[in-house]
């Protein structure tokens, strides 16, 4: 595992920029690219095989897939008023060593993709031509949820459940993928967002791409503001290995976010 500190991480996203306006000029001479392919194939060869080599041992108890649970019903009330929410959000890296509720779970979960309008299943979030291509799903570390066992769980939003994928602790496995960023690890559990392209893209053609990276980031800040009113924190993450990520969650789509959360350590507000 490389586990990334706080400060190196933002030294990091200074080299990205660095390294993403290298990569055109990469990409500009065919002898470098292909050069270049050889080495990102020899650094992934090398992250597959710490992934698979530490992988959990839980893998055999899939049987029990496809369990579902009825999610607390979402509370539409809180002290903290959406202006206090804004003001206050921010990304959090550091969270308190406890366990998320059941209730905070589902909240959540709500906050992403909730439906608020029964007849038309309309979301939380807006979607264009309401074709709605995210899928969440929830990384459950051991101990991270009360009364919910560790695994990778599936949201329904028509049904506001939760469907068991997978059963297992996998947060080490998805904070490799996230390249050892260790408030992945840190976090009680890990909401990952996939997008089912093709939804959106059918109706839409090219342009649907556009419309589902911009969906997702409004998933994103309901995420963010419900954790302020909740006290709970997290922090939305782009850097990942796709296939990495994808291989261990499982289920529909390719990931776009995925996003730790955790209670927040000091309170957000007085
Ligand atoms: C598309 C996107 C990708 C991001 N990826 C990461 C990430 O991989 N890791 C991380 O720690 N933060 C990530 N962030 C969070 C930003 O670093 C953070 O929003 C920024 O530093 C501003 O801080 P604030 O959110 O507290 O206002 C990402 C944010 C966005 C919008």
């Amino acid at each position: 595992m490389f586990p990334v500190k706080r400060r190196v991480f933002i030294i990091g996203l200074a080299s990205l920029a660095a390294a993403a306006i290298a990569g055109f000029t990469i990409l500009s001479s065919p002898n470098l690219l292909a050069r270049k392919n050889e080495e990102v194939e020899g650094r992934r060869e090398e992250a597959e095989l710490t992934l698979f080599t530490e992988k959990s041992e839980e893998v055999g108890e899939i049987e029990v897939a496809g369990k579902r649970l009825k999610l607390p019903e979402p509370s539409y009330r809180s002290q903290v008023s959406i202006e206090e929410a804004i003001l206050v959000r921010r990304s959090v890296r550091e969270y308190a060593d406890k366990p998320l509720t059941l209730k905070q779970l589902s909240q959540i979960l709500w906050a992403a993709q909730g439906i608020t309008e029964k007849r038309w299943g309309f979301r939380t979030a807006p979607s264009a031509g309401a074709t709605y291509p995210l899928e969440v799903y929830v990384v459950v570390k051991n101990g991270g949820v009360e009364d919910l066992g560790p695994g990778i769980y599936h949201y329904l939003p028509r049904s506001h459940e939760i469907e068991l994928v997978k059963p297992g602790d996998y947060s080490r496995d998805l904070t490799r993928a996230a390249l050892g960023q260790e408030w992945v690890l840190e976090a009680a559990a890990n909401l990952v967002i996939n997008a089912v392209y093709d939804r959106t893209t059918r109706r839409y053609g090219e342009r649907g791409y556009r419309y589902v990276y911009m969906e997702v980031g409004h998933v994103g800040q309901n995420v963010y503001l419900q954790c302020v009113s909740l006290g709970l924190a997290c922090v939305v993450i782009g850097a990942f290995y796709d296939d990495d990520v994808k291989r261990i969650v499982g289920g529909v789509g390719e990931p776009l976010y995925i996003i730790p959360v955790g209670v927040k350590k000091e309170p957000w507000i007085g």
